[in-house]
């Protein structure tokens, strides 16, 4: 199967599953899971998801057993998105060509959702099939990249809006993106019963694609538009964000992706019984 079939496959898989979660309209709080389910069925590109069963499949594990694996990583994903757009931090109102969760159900809804999304993805993995050492494991990792070290500490680094070295862009940067896509890719691994190479092969990979994801995130921010994105470009500047482009430029910022995108790719090369996938991802 080709690249783009193949992610589009895994992108299908992920958003029918999560498509059934907090779709019950007859609770008393219906209000607070419409807002859960607006923002995880927006869209997006689901990357997070599709390495998660794209390293699960690489290690010779079952998908479809991961899949609940995959819709928890967005569950934490999408809550940290509501929250980001929020008016106290990045103040957007476009998100996933949406209006943002606040814009629709208000600052106090769209807290709560973000804030449940997070709780219902750890209920998610630990309520799966899977061996429970390989839940605990899934589990602890998404705590990681969710917590003080993780997101958290990544946004308020971000938030504090000091001038910044590269050393410092790319701890702020390791926290509130990479973070996410290690735990994704170390999840993929830990569903798929990898061995100790290829966790830290997985590990040099989400490290390297990681940072590359936010360098390219911040470019987007510059030279892409609202119509491509599906959420506001110039974003940064406005709320004067330290970010690769503000240090860097845009070709440097170019030469950047494309080496760390190459790093990822190698990092995986071998490992694996056929990690094309994984390193086409990255290009
Ligand atoms: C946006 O993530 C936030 C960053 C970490 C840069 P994505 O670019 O993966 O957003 P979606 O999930 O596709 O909407
Ligand atoms: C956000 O980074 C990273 C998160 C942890 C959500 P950005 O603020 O650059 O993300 P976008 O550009 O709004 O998607
Ligand atoms: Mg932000
Ligand atoms: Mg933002
Ligand atoms: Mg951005």
């Amino acid at each position: 199967m080709d690249y783009q079939a193949q992610y589009q496959e895994y992108k299908a898989l992920a958003d029918a599953a999560l498509n059934t979660y907090f779709a019950d309209t007859a609770m008393s709080y219906h209000r607070l899971l419409e807002a859960m389910h607006y923002s995880l069925t927006a869209g997006g590109k689901r990357l997070r998801p599709v390495l998660v069963l794209a390293f699960c499949a690489a290690c010779g594990g079952d998908v479809r057993a991961a899949l609940p694996i995959a819709c928890a990583v967005e569950m934490v994903h999408t809550y940290s998105l509501i929250h980001d757009d929020l008016p106290c931090m990045d103040n957007d109102d476009l998100r996933r060509g949406k209006p943002t969760n606040h814009v629709i159900y208000g600052e106090c809804t769209a807290t709560l959702a973000g804030d449940a999304l997070q709780a219902e993805a750890f209920r998610t993995i630990l309520s799966t099939d899977l061996p429970v050492e390989v839940r605990a494991e899934c589990a602890r990792l998404l705590a990681e990249a969710a917590g003080e070290s993780g997101i958290c500490g990544g946004q308020q680094l971000d938030m504090e809006g000091k001038v910044l070295t590269k050393e410092e862009l790319m701890d702020i940067n390791d926290r509130k993106t990479s973070a996410m896509i290690h735990a994704a890719c170390l999840m993929g691994v830990t569903c798929g019963g990898g061995n100790a190479q290829q966790r830290a092969a997985a590990a040099q990979y989400a490290k390297a694609l990681g940072l590359a994801f936010q360098i390219r995130d911040d470019m987007l921010d510059v030279i892409s538009t609202e119509a491509e994105l599906g959420k506001p470009i110039g974003s940064d500047a406005r709320e004067g964000e330290n970010t690769f482009m503000a240090l860097y430029g845009l070709e440097r910022c170019s030469a950047y992706v494309h080496e760390l995108s190459e790093e990822a790719a190698a990092a995986v090369d071998g490992v694996f019984a056929n990690s094309a996938f994984l390193r086409q991802l990255a290009r």
